[in-house]
C-alpha cells in the first residue's frame, strides 16, 4: 500500500519526513540535547534547538550530523528512532522507509542508519543518495536519457551532480553550504566591528539581508551582539554591500564545484544541460542572488525547485516509484541486516 512508504531526509540542519500520499509529516531541527553529567538525552528536535547557545554547562546541544557526516552515531540513531516513533506510531502496518543520506557517508555510518530505522520498526529500509532524491523531488523524470544538473545546497554540504538514465554520471560534494555563509558572517562582523554574534543571529542576517549578486548599499539591518573590547552588549547597523565580499568568496566555491562537474562530463550531456538549465534544491539555494551568480558564471539558466527545502524529502518519499530502475544512488539497505 503506497501510503505506508515513508521518506526521511536526514539533513545536517533538519530532518524532514514525507509520507507518500500525505505530504510532509514531520520537520524538526537535527539537534539533540544531552545531559553531560550522566550522558542521557534530554530533548530532540525543536526543543533541543531552542537550547543552542543558551544551555548551562552540563547540557550540550549537539548537531549529530554536522557538516554532512555522522559525527555522532549514537545520537544519530537516537534521533532517527525518536522521529520514526513520532511519525509511525499511528500506523497499523510497519512502513517501508527510504532514508536520504549525505553522499560522503561511509559504510559503517550507513549500517548505523539502517540499524536505527530497523530498530524503530521499519519493515524494509532503503538508502538514497541526496542528488537522486533532490532531482525526483524537484519534479524531474530521472529515467530519461537526458542529462540534468542538480545543485543541492544544504546546511553542511553542497552536492552537484549530473543525472541521466536514473544514475549519477558525474558528481562533486563540498563542505560549503548554508552554515558556511553563517560562519562567514560571524567572522566578518567579529573582524570588522569587534562584535561577537551567535549562529542563530548570523542565520537571521543571511536570510533577511545577505546577497551574493549586485548587493545594495541601501538594504540594511540592525544586529545585536557582544563587543569584544568592552565586553558589553552593542547594536550596529550593517548593509548588504558590507557583507558581500565575505559571502561571495564562499559562493564562488559552489560555482567552482559546478564547473568541475561540467568539465568532467561527457559532451552529449553538457549539451543537454545547456538546454535544460541547472536546477537548485536545498534550503541554502534560497540565498539571495545565488541563482543569478551561478547563471552569470556558467552561462546556463538556473531555476530553483518549487519547494527547495522540501525537495529531498519529497524525492525520498517518492523514490519507491523508481525502485526497479535505479542503478545508482539507491541501495537496498535492508540486506545489511543479514
Ligand atoms: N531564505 C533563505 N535564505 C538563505 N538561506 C536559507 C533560507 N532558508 C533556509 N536557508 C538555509 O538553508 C540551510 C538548510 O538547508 P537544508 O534544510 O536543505 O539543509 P539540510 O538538508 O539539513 O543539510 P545537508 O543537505 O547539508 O545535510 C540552512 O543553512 C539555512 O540557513
Ligand atoms: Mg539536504
Amino acid at each position: 500500500m503506497a501510503s505506508l512508504d515513508i521518506g526521511i531526509d536526514l539533513g545536517t540542519t533538519s530532518v524532514i519526513v514525507y509520507m507518500h500520499g500525505k505530504g510532509i509529516i514531520l520537520r524538526e531541527p537535527s539537534v539533540v540535547a544531552v545531559d553531560t553529567r550522566d550522558n542521557t538525552v534530554m530533548a530532540v528536535g525543536e526543543e533541543a534547538y531552542e537550547m543552542i547557545g543558551k544551555t548551562p554547562a552540563y547540557i550540550n546541544a549537539i548537531r549529530p550530523l554536522r557538516d554532512g557526516v555522522i559525527s555522532n552515531h549514537i545520537l544519530t540513531e537516537f534521533m532517527i528512532k525518536e522521529f520514526l516513533r513520532k511519525t509511525s506510531k499511528s500506523l497499523m502496518i510497519k512502513p517501508r522507509v527510504a532514508i536520504c543520506v549525505p553522499s560522503s557517508i561511509t559504510d559503517v555510518e550507513s549500517r548505523a542508519v539502517v540499524q536505527a530505522a530497523t530498530n524503530a520498526d521499519a519493515r524494509k529500509v532503503f538508502l538514497v543518495e541526496e542528488p537522486i532524491a533532490a532531482a525526483i523531488g524537484a519534479g524531474i523524470d530521472i529515467k530519461e536519457a537526458n542529462g540534468v544538473l542538480i545543485v543541492d545546497v544544504g546546511g553542511g554540504t553542497t552536492d552537484v551532480a549530473i543525472i541521466s538514465l536514473s544514475g549519477i554520471v558525474r558528481s562533486d560534494s563540498i563542505k560549503v553550504a548554508g552554515n558556511t555563509f553563517d560562519e562567514a558572517i560571524i567572522r566578518h562582523i567579529r573582524q570588522k566591528y569587534k562584535l561577537l554574534i551567535g549562529e542563530r543571529m548570523a542565520e537571521k542576517i543571511k536570510i533577511e539581508l545577505a546577497s551574493v549578486f549586485e548587493p545594495s548599499e541601501n538594504e540594511k539591518t540592525t544586529i545585536k551582539g557582544r563587543n569584544l573590547v568592552t565586553g558589553l552588549p552593542q547594536k550596529i547597523e550593517i548593509t548588504q554591500a558590507d557583507l558581500y565580499p565575505a559571502l561571495l568568496e564562499c559562493a564562488m566555491e559552489i560555482v567552482a564545484s559546478i564547473r568541475r562537474v561540467l568539465e568532467k562530463a561527457p559532451p552529449e550531456l553538457v549539451g543537454d544541460i545547456y538546454s535544460n538549465g541547472i536546477t537548485m534544491t536545498g534550503g541554502g539555494c534560497l540565498l539571495n542572488g545565488l541563482d543569478k551568480l551561478i547563471a552569470s558564471h556558467i552561462h546556463v539558466d538556473v531555476r530553483r525547485a518549487e519547494e527547495p527545502t522540501d525537495s529531498v524529502a519529497i524525492g525520498t518519499g517518492n523514490v519507491f516509484d523508481y525502485i526497479s530502475d535505479l542503478s545508482d544512488g539507491f541501495v537496498n539497505a535492508s540486506t545489511y541486516q543479514h
